[in-house]
C-alpha cells in the first residue's frame, strides 16, 4: 500500500488524465525506490484510473 485513498478523491487532484495520473504513479514508486517495471507501473494506473479517476486509458489497458 502506497498511501490512504484520499489523495485520489480529494478536491484539486494533481492527475487531470490518464497520462499525468501514470506520471504520478512512476513518480512515487521513484521516490520510494520500488524499481517497478514498465508492466507495474502501467498495471497500478489502470487499476487507480478506473477505481478512483473515472479516467479512460489507452485501449492496452
Ligand atoms: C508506489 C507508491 C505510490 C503511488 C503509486 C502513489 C501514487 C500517487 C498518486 C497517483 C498521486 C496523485 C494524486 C492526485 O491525483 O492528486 C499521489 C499523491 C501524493 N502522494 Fe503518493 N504514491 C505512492 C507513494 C507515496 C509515498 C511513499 C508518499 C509519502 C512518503 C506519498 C505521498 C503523496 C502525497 C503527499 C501526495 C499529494 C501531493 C502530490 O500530488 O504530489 N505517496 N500519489
Amino acid at each position: 500500500m502506497c498511501h490512504d485513498t484520499s489523495v485520489y478523491t480529494r478536491e484539486n487532484r494533481t492527475a487531470r488524465d490518464y497520462e499525468s495520473l501514470r506520471a504520478e504513479v512512476d513518480r512515487w514508486q521513484s521516490n520510494v525506490s520500488l524499481n517497478w517495471s514498465e508492466d507495474e507501473i502501467n498495471a497500478v494506473s489502470t487499476w487507480l484510473a478506473k477505481r478512483y479517476y473515472g479516467f479512460s486509458c489507452p485501449s492496452d489497458c
